[in-house]
């Protein structure tokens, strides 16, 4: 067994990778990850999604590739320039609503909403706000963070700060969750029946 991905790519991902390389982004989920958030997405059919920051739409283009036509995805960033990259090559996906929102504002203002499913790829919903984002999961429903294991570009303090994170997650009463010390470092968690 090895690492690579044979199985097919969402179509419009390299369209999107080249765009986003246009514009410089540095922090795209690494392609291992995209295959295990494709692989989770197909588990949950008829599914309410989250992504917390979309960037330019790499891993969410995987989310909606394995989602069945009756799932829903919600995905915003703050950062237009990049989400227009998502809008011109997944936007027409009727399965996919896309916000242009900072993240506080956005969690604030849908407290009420409950998901299948959140991939949490920003501040909020992992570093900030933590405890609203879970209280959005319904039970059975999928957590997933990625670049959990020390990155390149991680500045002064972050690691501590990873750390503190990952033993919030372990301490919490109503979630099982996995380390992977795979790819970027992945921690995925299940919210418990009751
Ligand atoms: C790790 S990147 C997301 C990568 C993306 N999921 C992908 O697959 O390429 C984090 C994203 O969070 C966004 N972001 C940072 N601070 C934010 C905030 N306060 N509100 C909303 N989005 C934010 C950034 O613009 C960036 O696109």
């Amino acid at each position: 067994m090895n690492n690579i991905t044979q199985q097919v790519w969402p179509a419009a991902y390299r369209a999107i990778a080249e765009e986003t390389a246009r514009l410089g982004f540095t922090m795209p989920s690494e392609i291992q990850t995209c295959a295990l958030l494709r692989t989770l997405a197909a588990a949950k059919p008829r599914g309410s999604f989250l992504e917390l920051g979309t960037g330019s739409g790499l891993a969410t283009a995987w989310i909606l590739d394995g989602m069945d036509t009756h799932s829903t995805l919600i995905s915003f960033d703050h950062d237009e320039r990049l989400l227009n990259i998502a809008r011109n090559n997944l936007g027409n996906d009727s399965r996919l609503t896309l916000e242009l929102a900072d993240g506080g504002d956005w969690v604030a203002s849908n407290a009420t909403k409950s998901f299948d499913y959140i991939f949490a790829d920003t501040w909020h919903g992992k570093y900030l706000l933590l405890d609203e984002v879970l209280a959005m999961l319904r039970p059975g429903g999928l957590y997933i963070v990625d670049d959990m294991l020390p990155q390149e570009n991680w500045p002064e303090g972050h690691h501590e700060k990873a750390i503190a994170l990952i033993e919030r997650l372990e301490a919490r009463p109503d979630l099982w969750v996995v380390k992977q010390h795979w790819a970027s470092g992945i921690i995925i968690g299940v919210k418990r029946c009751a």
